[in-house]
């Protein structure tokens, strides 16, 4: 079965769009996002383009705050501080990647934690860590909702994770641990990458590396969540041989239109959740 993150994605708008509408029917004012956007990377303007479309779809203020390529530090966390100081923002993200004289982690660490809506700020990656409630990364809470809404138990299973990156394969185990998942992390220096693999009953590879999931490393039956994103030859691929894979796995997600979707998704998810607990 092909898990759609597509359809997923747009039955989760579709509730929200609707809770959205009856705050607004009983005089509330709507959640709202606000991107910070620095410099004019145009792949990064598209990126900030689909976040702000999608939110207005389903009904958030969705506001843009552009700042010069050339803006400073202070500058930068000063525009920051007015937006965590706004009664009217609830969530608030700075756009990665940012131009190399700006410190990303100094940046992220200026968002006031409660409009963390990318949940990537340190309290939050704590709280992640110490398994308190905190808002969570999108893209690794968008793997578990596919988990869930396509009713694959994660308690008990055996999972690997290939990646140990910060956005994505770290937090994506500490959830499914979360979930009493057992979770081995595979990385660049795991020996016999292939026979830990075919051990999990859902596997979930975050490590942008094209083809490197290939059927050898796929257990009859299980689960193949596909996080990787690539460009290669104009085309979004991921880490996963789809073509292969499928025939093998019980599930596996696309790329594109598996958990990419979810990312934004999750995003405006996170960003009502901001707003309902200001209220
Ligand atoms: N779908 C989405 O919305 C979304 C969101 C976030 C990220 N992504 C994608 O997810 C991928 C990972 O992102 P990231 O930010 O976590 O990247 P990252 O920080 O660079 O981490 C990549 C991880 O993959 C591991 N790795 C690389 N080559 C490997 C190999 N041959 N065998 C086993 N492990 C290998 C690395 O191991 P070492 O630690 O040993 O170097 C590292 O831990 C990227 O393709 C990114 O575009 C997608």
């Amino acid at each position: 079965m092909i898990i759609s993150g597509t359809q997923i994605s747009r039955d989760l708008r579709e509730e929200m769009r609707l809770q959205i509408e009856s705050y607004r029917q009983n005089g509330m004012r709507p959640p709202c996002l606000s991107i910070v956007l620095v410099g004019d990377n145009a792949a990064s303007a598209k990126y900030v383009n689909n976040k702000l479309n999608a939110a207005r779809q389903i009904g958030m203020d969705a506001r843009l705050v552009h700042l010069p390529q050339t803006v400073s530090q202070d500058q930068l966390c000063c525009q920051i501080a007015n937006l965590n100081d706004d009664t009217n923002v609830d969530g608030i993200i700075v756009q990665l990647p940012l131009p190399e004289h700006l410190d990303t982690g100094l940046t992220i660490s200026a968002i006031a934690p409660g409009k963390d809506a990318d949940g990537l700020h340190p309290l939050n990656e704590a709280l992640l860590w110490r398994g308190q409630q905190g808002i969570r990364p999108c893209t690794p809470q968008g793997v578990i909702y596919l988990l869930d809404k396509t009713g694959i138990t994660i308690d008990g299973k055996r999972v690997v994770v290939v990646g140990r990156g910060d956005l994505a394969g770290k937090p994506v185990a500490k959830m499914l641990l979360d979930r009493h998942a057992t979770v081995t992390f595979a990385h660049s220096h795991t020996r016999n990458l292939h026979d830990l693999c075919r051990q999990a009953d859902i596997l979930v590879s975050a490590a942008g590396q094209p083809r490197l999931i290939t059927a050898g490393c796929v257990k009859e039956g299980a689960a193949v969540i596909d996080v990787g994103i690539c460009l290669q030859d104009g085309k979004l691929v991921g880490d996963v041989c789809f073509e292969e894979v499928e025939k093998k796995a019980a599930f596996v997600t696309p790329v594109p239109g598996g958990v990419g979707p979810m990312t934004i998704a999750m995003l405006l998810h996170n960003t009502l959740q901001c707003y309902l607990n200001q209220k």
